[in-house]
């Protein structure tokens, strides 16, 4: 065979004659996309993703079924090819329907891959359970206790029966089955070391991930003890502090990690000194100021976080309040209600400034409070305190709702004449809490600390993560942080530039625009009703701080799980449209059209088809028939309808071989075995 001689890319290639620009290609080292080519099927140039530019023409041609000539120059890698191909891919996606990451998973904001624990859980497996969890949450002890379950708000089998699976009460059981027990696998400790500057969880979770890449750390805390609001805020009947000694006691065994409390930056320790002595400096101290009612008086009430940490330093125990009122609606309010509730005999009331649907705090709270007899005013908001004969007087005003103010929520504003007096022996301000950046650090208009947001850098070596950057929010969210900082500051000990990983999810909706019809169900959905966690008695709930619920049973944890649907793509990992728009940066929603729903087949016994996956590359079809020697598939309906089918769409025969030829070969999720799912 001649010899022919061509550029790619710049390189002098010589080649033989007969071949395509995407074989030479390969054979060179230079990497081409394609979806629809296979070297042993004929060729039907479908996708257009191995488009490359003829140099001398100014043409664009298909590599995969273009023969090279003598003299050719091709360029294989520009912007403007990589453009192109994503425009493709853009494309693809647009008419592409399916689900690449459960929905659960997309909501945590740790992002743990909730359905593949589920799926352990349900095998009795809590080892595995576990190890899975902690690949993205090194406190799942905690979190098992008092997530506010983003997961569940977003969970399919919402639409089956309205109750999401109880995610977050499997992972309870499997972190205290085996919490213990579970050892990962540790690296040796390099020289590197950052000092941490905060023990509560975005900092603990840093420090875990940090070390599982061979990093050590050295965690300084200005209470006496660790854990940050897990230990301080969060009280004592939600997540028992030895249940949080237990978690916290693993990072002491997995060495290269030092605790050292009674540490105050500014006071005890100094930011200066930190960044000189360490690689790497990391703030993560939360936000523990108490903010101001801007009330006449108000230095006569208790800040709501500084209740809380008084009785959490003296054991979960207190004096009595006696007549108490909690002002605000968020999380911290019910907590500080609760715990009043637990020591005193007189009434707790809550006063808020909104109305009942407006409140911040998380709905489980609102009820537990209630269900302790805690009092709610609404539409009221406190002008003054004074105190009189011991007492503390509180003058408040009623509110009516206005116009939608920026948060979206209708403004409240006084009610002219309406103020009225109460009388309590303790007033609570839990408005919210504030960010007290150590001098020197940028802040933003909030008052928390600025940082790059692609990678928590703040100046210097210094980095931050968890409620100081982004003002009060939740444990999995600092964990979420932690963990992406921790990844951050790897990378800039190793000199590089850190780049958050770009993951493209198409996605069929939120469960609350779906119908059961349009689940790709493989399975019948077990019936059974959601688990719940059993209450300890009425009388222990409001006179101890004894935990208020009990771990679900080995038992009702499997049956639960099995109450998953299972919404991810079962190809996710193979799945090679999914890589190339990662690497191409394409987007599902880029290019907004209306998709076609077609319907998923389940006839076959072993085999599904979901042709709303199908990029139509046909290669499904050219299997089955040059390779086995078939002709069970074909394509079906024209244009837009266009789809891969079988004679009169009847389904697969049952007499098909079932050799997998046309499921290996599928470059997507389109045809796959039942078995991969359960
Ligand atoms: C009362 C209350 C109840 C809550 N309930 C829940 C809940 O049920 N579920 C949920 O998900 N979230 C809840 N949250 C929110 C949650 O606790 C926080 O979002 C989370 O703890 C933030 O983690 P972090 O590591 O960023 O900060 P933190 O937990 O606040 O930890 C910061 C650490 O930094 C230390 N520190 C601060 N300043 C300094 C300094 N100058 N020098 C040295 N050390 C310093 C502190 O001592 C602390 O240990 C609650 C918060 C409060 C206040
Ligand atoms: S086939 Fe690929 S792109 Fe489509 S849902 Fe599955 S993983 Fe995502
Ligand atoms: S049904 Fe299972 S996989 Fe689907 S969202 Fe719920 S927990 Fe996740
Ligand atoms: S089902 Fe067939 S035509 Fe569709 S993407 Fe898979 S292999 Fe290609
Ligand atoms: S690989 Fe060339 S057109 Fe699909």
């Amino acid at each position: 065979m001649s010899k022919v001689n061509i550029k790619i890319d710049g390189k002098e290639i010589e080649a033989k004659e007969g071949q395509t620009i995407l074989e030479v290609a390969e054979e060179n080292g230079i990497e081409i996309p394609t979806l629809c080519y296979h070297e042993q099927l004929s060729q039907t140039t479908s996708c257009y993703l191995c488009m490359v530019k003829d140099k001398k023409s100014g043409n664009y041609i298909p590599s995969c079924s273009s023969d090279i000539a003598d003299g050719m120059d091709i360029e294989a890698t520009s912007d403007d090819i990589f453009e192109m191909r994503k425009t493709t891919l853009d494309l693809l996606l647009s008419e592409h329907s399916g689900d690449c990451e459960a929905p659960c998973t997309l909501a945590c904001p740790a992002g743990i891959q909730i359905e593949e624990y589920l799926r352990a859980a349900r095998k009795g497996d809590f080892l595995e359970t576990l190890k899975i969890i902690k690949e993205k949450l090194p406190l799942p002890m905690s979190i098992g206790r008092i997530c506010p379950r983003f997961c569940e708000e977003d969970c399919r089998r919402n639409v089956i029966d309205e109750e999401a699976v109880n995610i977050n009460d499997v992972k309870r059981y499997a972190a205290d089955l085996h919490y213990e027990d579970y050892l990962e696998e540790l690296p040796e400790l390099t020289d590197e070391k950052v000092a941490i500057v905060g023990a509560g969880p975005a900092g603990y979770t840093a420090a875990y991930y940090l070390r599982l890449k061979g990093i050590r750390s050295d965690l300084y805390d200005k209470m006496p003890e660790p854990g940050g609001m897990l230990r301080y805020g969060i009280p004592e009947y939600r997540l028992p502090k030895d249940i949080l000694d237990t978690e916290l006691a693993h990072f002491d065994k997995m060495g290269g990690i030092e605790v050292n409390c009674n540490q105050e930056l500014g006071k005890d320790i100094e930011l200066e000194q930190l960044k000189k002595d360490y690689d790497s400096v990391l703030l993560a101290i939360g936000s523990w100021s108490s903010r101001s009612m801007h009330t006449e008086g108000e230095e006569l009430a208790v800040g709501g976080i500084d209740y809380l940490e008084d009785l959490a330093l003296n054991g979960w125990s207190g004096k009595d309040p006696g007549k108490t009122i909690i002002i605000g609606g968020g999380n911290t309010a019910m907590d500080c209600a609760r715990s009043a509730v637990r020591l005193t005999d007189d009434s707790v009331n809550v006063f808020y400034r909104r109305t009942e649907l407006q409140m911040p705090a998380d709905d489980i709270e609102f009820e537990e409070a209630k269900e302790e007899e805690v009092n709610f005013k609404f539409l009221t908001q406190p002008v003054e305190l004074r105190e009189e004969n011991g007492k503390n007087i509180l003058t408040c005003i009623k509110m009516e709702l206005g116009e939608k103010d920026a948060s979206g929520r209708r403004k409240p504003i006084p009610i002219d004449g309406s103020e009225f007096e109460v009388e309590a022996d303790t007033v609570i301000a839990a408005i919210g809490q504030n960010t007290e950046a150590p001098e020197g650090v940028p802040t933003n208009r909030w008052d928390d600390i600025e940082v790059n947001e692609e990678n928590y850098h703040v100046q210097d070596n210094i980095f931050s993560a968890g409620d100081c950057v982004t003002g009060p929010a939740t444990v999995v969210e600092a964990i979420g942080a932690g963990r992406q900082t921790a990844e951050s500051i790897a990378a800039y000990l190793e000199g590089k530039e850190y780049e958050r990983d770009y993951i493209i999810n198409v996605s069929r909706g939120h469960w609350q625009s779906l119908t059961e019809d349009e689940l790709v169900l493989i399975n019948e959905p077990v019936e059974r009703e959601r688990a719940h966690l059993e209450y300890i008695s009425d009388d222990k709930r409001i006179n101890t701080f004894a935990e208020t619920n009990k771990t679900l049973t080995e038992q009702e944890v499997i049956e639960e799980a099995e109450r998953c649907i299972e919404c991810s793509c079962s190809y996710k990992e193979d799945c090679q449209l999914k890589d190339y728009s990662e690497e191409y940066k394409a987007h599902p929603e880029a290019m907004v059209g209306e998709k076609v729903l077609f319907d998923y087949d389940m006839r076959h016994p072993e085999i599904i088809r979901d042709p709303g996956k199908c990029v139509r590359c046909e290669a499904c079809i050219k299997v089955c028939k040059e390779i086995v020697n078939e002709y069970l598939l074909e394509f079906k309906d024209r244009g837009y309808y266009t789809n891969v089918g079988t004679e009169f769409g009847k389904p697969l025969p049952t007499d098909c071989t079932e050799c997998g030829e046309c499921i290996d070969i599928c470059p997507v999720g389109a045809l796959d075995w039942k078995s991969t799912k359960r």
